[in-house]
């Protein structure tokens, strides 16, 4: 393997994780490089589910180097959660394979207390956040008032360090009548969770760079999806990171020069969590999928919206991230459909759109124009090898690979690391 990315290219839950976990085995170190606890990764090894919010998707495999990158929030209280939760299931974690980004911002109790209240405050313009205080640790990241991972270093100056802040989000939780954060038990969390968390601190840049000079392989793990990218997204019902590939670089100190491919990784549908516009949500696929058992979040338990295959999403989402290839999961999804449907262009006010427009209200007024496939009605789990997919698979898949302008590299036809198919 080479420097790779792995990025979403829909809203999210494309089957990130599971290819990552798949794709560790040729690669040596993996990096998340944006978002936080906001992300819901599973996958699913040895018959055991494992759902990673912060770790990286490589902590399955025990001799690979894991790191949050510095483009990350951390909520270390969520963090020493979830080490606790893989540790329970069986999960060897130690500084050896996780190192977390001195330079990455922290996420605390009053972000996420933040978050819920900023959500209620919108009322019906709700973004559906995770709820995980993502948005309120980015918007004090740009504000240059956040505190990192480094400050938990100094435990004599921490309590002041959080004290001042917490005073100060605590204006504004208390002016949107909620509660007001108790700053004596957050300190008292924090310094016992800094105690815990500084063996795996690290300046990630140099151990990733010295990595890489040093002829390692190093996956980056993308989280969320590009529509939820807070510049190329469908604004402002995104997150607030940088979800496509670029964010891979910032999140993680890698120059653009030393990344040797971009894979995008796509559901054979298209699904989204939380509010905004979502040109080919369709209620009988998402009918069909939940009956089915399928398409509830791995983070928030929520039902996904689903719809079918938006190749104007994927093709621009292609473009953006400067995919060489595509991932393709979840084509088992679609198993029992005597036919299945790709939108291949909008229609907006009359006309043909090849991309998706930048606003809401556009978005909103556009028709999803499909095209449609005879479904290949049998089931794929089973299969091993590419050379067994029937037909018309086969068919919808060159169609998606045609429209997207990236060829399909692998295919996921199962939850499980063994339901992944190499295709090229
Ligand atoms: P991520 O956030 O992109 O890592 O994706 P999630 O894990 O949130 O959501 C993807 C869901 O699809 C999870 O329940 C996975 O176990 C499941 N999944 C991934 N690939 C496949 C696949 O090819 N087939 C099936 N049936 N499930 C898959
Ligand atoms: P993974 O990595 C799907 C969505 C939320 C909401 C919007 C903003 O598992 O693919 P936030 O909490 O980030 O401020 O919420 O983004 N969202 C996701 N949807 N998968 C995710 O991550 C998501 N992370 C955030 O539902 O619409
Ligand atoms: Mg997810």
């Amino acid at each position: 393997m080479s420097n790779t990315i792995i990025v979403g290219l829909q809203w999210g839950d494309e089957g990130k994780g599971k290819i990552v976990d798949y794709l560790t085995e040729r690669s040596d170190v993996v990096a998340r490089a944006q978002g936080g606890s906001n992300a819901g990764h599973t996958v699913i090894s040895g018959g055991q589910k494992y759902i990673l919010h912060l770790v990286p998707s490589g902590i399955l495999w025990p001799d690979k180097l894991n790191i949050i990158g510095n483009g990350v929030v951390i909520d270390p209280l969520g963090l020493l959660e979830e080490i606790a939760k893989l540790r329970s299931q069986g999960v060897t974690i130690t500084p050896r394979n996780l190192l977390i980004s001195e330079h990455a911002h922290l996420t605390l109790p009053y972000h996420r207390a933040l978050d819920l209240a900023r959500e209620k405050r919108r009322g019906v313009n709700k973004i559906g956040t995770t709820g995980r205080g993502i948005g309120p640790t980015y918007a004090d990241k740009i504000e240059r008032q956040g505190l990192r991972v480094t400050d938990l270093r100094d435990l004599s100056s921490l309590a002041a360090e959080i004290k001042w802040r917490a005073e100060l989000h605590n204006q504004e939780l208390m002016g949107a009548g909620a509660e007001r954060i108790d700053v004596a038990a957050v300190v008292a969390e924090i310094t016992s969770a800094a105690k815990q968390l500084q063996p795996h601190v690290a300046n990630t840049v140099v151990v990733l760079n010295e990595a890489i000079a040093a002829g390692k392989h190093v996956l980056f793990e993308g989280a969320q999806g590009s529509y939820l990218d807070i510049d190329h997204g469908s604004y402002p019902f995104v997150t607030s990171s940088n979800t496509t590939a670029g964010g891979a670089c910032t999140g993680s100190g890698v120059s653009p020069r030393k990344i040797d491919r971009v894979i995008g990784v796509a559901k054979a549908y298209t699904t989204r969590v939380g509010s905004g516009p979502f040109v080919c949500e369709n209620e009988n696929i998402s009918d069909m999928l939940h009956g089915m058992g399928r398409e509830f979040g791995s983070t928030t338990g929520r039902a996904r919206r689903c719809g079918w295959l938006d190749a104007v999403l994927l093709r621009y989402a292609v473009m953006v991230n400067g995919c060489d290839e595509i991932a393709i999961t979840n084509l088992d999804g679609l198993d029992g459909l005597d036919s299945v449907q790709i939108c291949t262009h909008y229609e907006l006010d009359g006309k043909t759109i090849k991309h998706p427009p930048a606003t809401v209200a556009e978005m909103e007024r556009c028709r999803a124009v499909c095209e449609t496939h005879q479904g290949w009605k049998q089931d794929l789990s089973g299969i091993t090898d590419g050379s067994q997919l029937p037909p018309k698979a086969r068919a919808y898949l060159d169609r998606i690979a045609e429209l997207a302008g990236a060829r399909i590299s692998l295919l996921g036809i199962g939850p499980a690391r063994d339901q992944t198919l190499v295709l090229d």
